[in-house]
């Protein structure tokens, strides 16, 4: 792969690139909704991601093609919201005030985009690997989630928590990651070796995720102040208990309410799925991520008849141990826990295109000039 990106590099701007880095997306196995909440989630990191070749420019200028989406070019040191897709390296480049020169940046992904897999965490820290590498910038891994994370937060406009930028930069090959997003510590849980990942697509893409997502943090924003109300001393939605929430309920809307209750009980799964797998047991895995479903498509209602019913159609398969929506929701991917070897049995139930992946490691560099 190193090869072809060179390769594109070169038919592109007919020079060499300095640096070569890849990310990769993600796959939220538990826990979602929660990293904005102060809670806990179980991603693991997928083989498909972004690459990212770049050098440097005595002109000023930065001149990005992406394989995907094409050209974008701006000046150095300007950064200037566009809505497309250079907002994130411009986000990336602002954060980790990286110097004002001119680059060449060279970008392919294998990560559909928009999908729910992370393309957009993929292409930032690929990109802040790289922009760390060439300017020699003395800024450790946390610190380049942060930047990523503050890019895609404050300067693309989604306000998103940290999982997705943190598993892409921290993953590790064959594990998942229990991180809780309040303290960023975080444990490597061993996969099961029996197990293999599915990432199924809906087909139902989600283009207006981005408002219903800032929607739904508004939604837990509600359900926090009027806890608040009575438990000044919380600071977020995880800290808060199921009889905290009961107490309050009268001072929220019925909306805010579920949502909440979707958190508290979120945070309970993924600590209780952390434990079956690490005591191998498959058949509590399967009932907690029915467990999970359930409750994104009814208390956080980010789910759709159509998805509920593939939900159903693939958790009822004799070798499959879990399936659920993946990430923001409205559509986008299903994550699919199910046994390995037995991947052209579900690609054969179900007509949907599918993605397969062992947990994989996260973002390196796989070249730089010597
Ligand atoms: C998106 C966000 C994540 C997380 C999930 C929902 O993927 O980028 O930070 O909030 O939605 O769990």
């Amino acid at each position: 792969m190193i090869e072809e990106i060179r390769e594109g590099f070169s038919a592109t701007f007919g020079t060499e690139p300095e640096v070569i880095s890849f990310a990769p997306g993600r796959v939220n196995i538990i826990g979602e909704h929660t990293d904005y909440n102060g809670g806990l989630v179980l991603p693991a990191a997928i083989r498909y991601g972004t690459y990212v070749a770049v050098s440097r420019a005595a002109d000023g200028k930065i001149e990005v093609y992406s394989e995907n989406a094409g050209w974008e070019r701006w000046d150095a040191g300007v950064f200037e919201r566009r809505g497309n897709f250079g907002d994130y390296l411009r986000g990336v480049l602002k954060f980790m005030e990286a110097p004002a020169e001119g680059l060449r940046a060279y970008i392919k992904s294998s990560l559909p985009v928009g999908s729910g897999l992370s393309s957009s965490a993929a292409l930032e820290v690929s990109f802040a690997l790289a922009i760390q590498k060439i300017f020699s910038l003395d800024i450790s891994g946390i610190e380049i989630v942060r930047v990523c994370h503050r890019a895609e937060s404050e300067f693309v406009g989604v306000r998103c928590g940290i999982m997705d930028q943190f598993v892409s930069f921290f993953a590790k090959k064959e594990h998942l990651i229990l991180l809780d997003t309040q303290s960023l510590h975080h444990e490597y849980i061993p996969f099961p070796s029996s197990l293999t990942l599915a990432m199924v697509d809906t087909g139902i893409r989600r283009s207006l995720s981005s408002s219903r997502y800032n929607q739904r943090r508004e939604e837990c924003r509600r359900a926090l102040e009027a806890v608040k109300k009575l438990f000044p001393d919380v600071e977020n939605l995880s800290q808060v208990n199921e009889e905290m929430l009961l107490s309050t309920r009268p001072l929220m809307d019925e909306a805010s309410f579920k949502r909440a209750m979707h958190v508290i009980s979120e945070n309970q799964r993924v600590s209780l799925l952390a434990d079956f797998l690490r005591a191998g047991d498959l058949c509590m895995v399967e009932k907690i991520m029915k467990l999970a479903h359930q409750s994104l498509s009814e208390d956080f209602e980010v789910s759709l008849p159509d998805i509920d019913d593939l939900v159903e159609k693939i958790s009822s398969l004799p070798f499959v141990y879990g399936a659920r929506l993946t990430g923001a929701g409205f559509g986008g991917f299903l994550i699919v826990l199910l046994l390995k070897g037995r991947e052209k049995e579900l690609q054969r139930s179900i007509n949907q295109p599918l993605l397969f992946s062992r947990p994989w490691s996260g973002a390196e560099l796989l070249y730089s000039v010597p």
